[in-house]
């Protein structure tokens, strides 16, 4: 029997009493890297120059801490003299910044309190820094206020209810003294989008600004109301929506602005959303708004009646460029969309925007009018059959940040090249099908696909500066430095610092493990250094992760906390790769039915999401194949119905019927007994990770 190839037509599993105006004393200090991109400019930036291209082969590990299984990608932050980490489901820890030794740890008990496997399948991207306080938002909707020294709760806030279907996995930013979060959830659910400002003092709701427009039977009260409207058409309302800023948010103190990244729209089939046409504001826009008030400035938006996953949902840069001589203030953004954008900062004109990576639904983007010209037949309504969609919902780029350099003028993106397989809605289209509103494939095994590039763009040109290929189709976070260097991980296990100039490789560490999470720099005591996380987990390590199949990304690999200094003379751990191998299972026959349907429950089931598209495991969870646990009904049953390893992060599904169950133990035991066929090749990549970094970028081809 051929692998099952599950074909998901649903998905989209793929899948977050203080003055106003106040400058924030934490975000001007240059040792301090108090926000997720450091500050409100979300520029990944450090300007410490101590470590540079001069002494960087003298860079080494000056401390390092084991971390527990479990999602570690998220970036740290740094305030005062400590470093926090979130890992898992939002565990926070804090460390002497210059020795690594562990203060305090404060777990938000995710794992007891989230009532749906949304709520645990993405751990925390960052959390932020300010004013003694380190603040997380909780997958299940929480923000908290922990004490930088003791890690004892402020405050403690709910975004949204449990019972809601949203989730929250974005790092929380501290802006002018106030919390700002959003959510997720628009990729299953009809819910309205809101990002909502938090008095970081107290944690009252100080404004919600809400992302696609409310009841109809109620009169609009402000200008960004009325804009939403008379851009959906017919019977949307409760039906559609969508809208959610579940990842960025930048912020520039002089003109007083918060800019919001918004995500797609539910379900992503315009003609079902809004039946008559419309922009359908504010999807896939990034909107300015009053940091004050929380009040409409202007919008952009990156895909009018987007339909395709397309998201301005990843970081916005805000950075002064020279323009025809002079200078202005500008956001950029490389949105999943494919199209490299600037912005003016203060009014959102359109400036340029040029494609960094393949993109078929527009031909360009029309500079008089600032919106797309779309190839045509890329609206899937009126298609027959499947089609390419580049870059397919997984983006030309996903959330893992970009950096830029003032120095260099380079934006470094981490660029995807993945394509999808798209069309129309079957006829007998129910349930998740209907959701979405579409035929999609996001495992599509296309020529030229599966890719990852660490790409340097110059925003004035439009042009790539250099460019090169990585491993896998899951590129790290990159940190750009005053040192004329950028570091980003890789998911073969190293840690890279290029020369931001050129791209020619500067420096590499081993890892024993991914590295994917953004690494950060910061000074403590006069010393600069570089700390990242290593492990993988959330989407890439999930549904997302098929790309990365010929690496070695278990979850049971060591995951730690690394940080480097000049003269650093700490040492990892010897570490022997452990054997992969399936439980043996002589007897087994596979039944055509029960592996479909368990394929498929396998996939409604959100087991995916976890354990991985066709049940190959990236990080996220246990490679299912590998396991004892699936020869065993009622382990299994155990396990997954009555949830005996909830504490640990898996979650129960206890809806589940015990044939339903049997049916999905089927298609893991099939999965198991085709593992050597199709590992025999990929573990060849697997057993020698010492696929080294090249010393040269390639050539700035695109
Ligand atoms: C939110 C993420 C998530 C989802 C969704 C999820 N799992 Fe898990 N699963 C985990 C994690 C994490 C573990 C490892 C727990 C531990 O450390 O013991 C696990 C462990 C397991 C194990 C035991 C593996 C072993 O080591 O023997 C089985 C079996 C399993 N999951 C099956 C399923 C099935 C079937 C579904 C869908 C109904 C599912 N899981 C959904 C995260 C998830």
């Amino acid at each position: 029997m051929q692998i099952v190839r599950i074909l998901l037509q649903a998905t989209a599993l793929a899948i977050t009493g203080f003055n106003a105006g106040h400058v924030n004393a934490n975000e001007t200090d240059q040792g301090n890297w108090p926000n997720f991109g450091r500050d409100g400019s979300e520029q990944h930036y450090s300007p410490l120059g101590e470590i540079n291209l001069a002494n960087i082969g003298k860079l080494g590990l000056a401390w390092h801490y084991d971390l527990e299984p479990g999602f570690s990608v998220s970036s740290p932050v740094k305030g005062g003299n400590k470093l926090f980490t979130t890992t898992g489901h939002s565990h926070i820890r804090a460390f002497e910044a210059a020795t690594g030794r562990m203060l305090w740890e404060f777990d938000a008990r995710v794992r007891e309190i989230a009532q749906s496997p949304l709520h645990m399948s993405w751990g925390n991207k960052g959390i932020a820094w300010w004013n003694d306080r380190v603040f997380i938002a909780t997958t299940d909707g929480r923000i908290i206020a922990l004490d930088d020294k003791t890690g004892k709760p402020i405050w403690e806030t709910r975004q949204f209810d449990l019972s809601e279907v949203r989730n929250s996995n974005g790092a929380p930013r501290v802006f002018d003294g106030k919390v700002i979060i959003g959510h997720g959830g628009a990729d299953i659910s009809p819910i309205r989008g809101y990002v909502t400002a938090y008095d970081a003092m107290t944690g009252k709701q100080l404004w919600r600004f809400y992302t696609v427009p409310g009841d109809p039977a109620q009169a609009a009260t402000n200008k960004a109301e009325r804009l939403m409207r008379a851009s959906w058409k017919g019977d949307w309302y409760g039906k559609g929506g969508g809208g959610t800023a579940w990842n960025a948010f930048s912020y520039d103190a002089q003109l007083g602005l918060i800019y919001l990244g918004v995500g797609n729209g539910f379900p992503y089939n315009h003609q079902l959303r809004s039946p008559g046409g419309g922009d359908n504001l504010f999807l896939a826009s990034i909107v300015a708004v009053k940091a004050d008030t929380g009040e409409y400035v202007w919008h952009y938006q990156v895909c009018p009646a987007e339909q395709w996953d397309c998201t301005a949902s990843q970081d916005m840069t805000i950075a002064t460029l020279t323009l025809d001589g002079k200078p202005r203030k500008v956001l950029m953004q490389a949105p999943k969309n494919g199209f490299f954008y600037v912005l003016d900062a203060a009014t959102g004109e359109f400036i340029s925007a040029e494609k960094f990576a393949k993109v078929t639904w527009a031909e360009k983007i029309d500079g008089e009018t600032g919106r797309p010209v779309e190839n045509p037949g890329i609206r899937y309504q009126d298609r027959t059959e499947l089609f390419e969609l580049w870059p397919g919902p997984q983006g030309a780029h996903s959330w893992l940040p970009q950096a830029y350099s003032p120095r260099t003028g380079l934006v470094y993106i981490p660029v995807l090249e993945i394509g999808a397989l798209i069309g129309p809605p079957p006829a007998n289209a129910t349930g998740f099908t209907a959701g979405m509103g579409v035929t999609l494939l996001i495992d599509a095994d296309l020529p030229g696909s599966r890719r990852s590039f660490l790409k340097a763009w110059d925003p004035v040109t439009q042009k790539p500066a250099w460019n090169i290929e990585l491993p896998g189709d899951w590129p790290g976070g990159v940190l750009a430095t005053a040192g004329d260097l950028v570091f980003q991980g890789r998911i073969d296990g190293y840690l890279v610092a290029y020369n931001a100039k050129t791209g020619e490789q500067a420096w590499s560490f081993k890892t024993a493990g991914p590295v994917v999470a953004p690494p950060i720099s910061y000074s403590e005591n006069g010393r600069q250094y570089v700390t990242v996380l290593t492990g993988n987990g959330s989407q890439g390590g999930g549904i997302l992760a098929t790309g990365n199949a010929a690496y070695r990304t278990d979850y049971a690999l060591p995951r730690r906390v690394l940080t480097f200094a000049i003269d650093g003379t700490d040492k990892l751990p010897a570490f022997a790769l452990p054997a992969l191998v399936p439980p043996a299972d002589p007897d087994f026959k596979a039944d055509e039915n029960r592996v479909m349907a368990g394929a498929l429950a396998f996939a409604t089931n959100a087991c995916i999401v976890c354990h991985g598209m066709n049940a190959i495991g990236g990080g996220s969870a246990p490679d299912l194949r590998y396991s004892p646990t699936i020869l065993q009904a009622g382990d299994f049953k155990a396990v997954v119905k009555d949830g005996i390893l909830k504490s640990r992060g898996m979650p129960a599904a206890p809806t589940v019927s015990d044939e339903v169950l049997e049916d999905i133990r089927h298609y893991l035991r099939l999965r198991a007994v085709q593992e050597p066929a199709e590992a025999s090749a990929l573990k060849q990549g697997a057993a020698a990770p010492s696929n080294r970094p090249s010393a040269r970028p390639t050539s700035t081809a695109m």
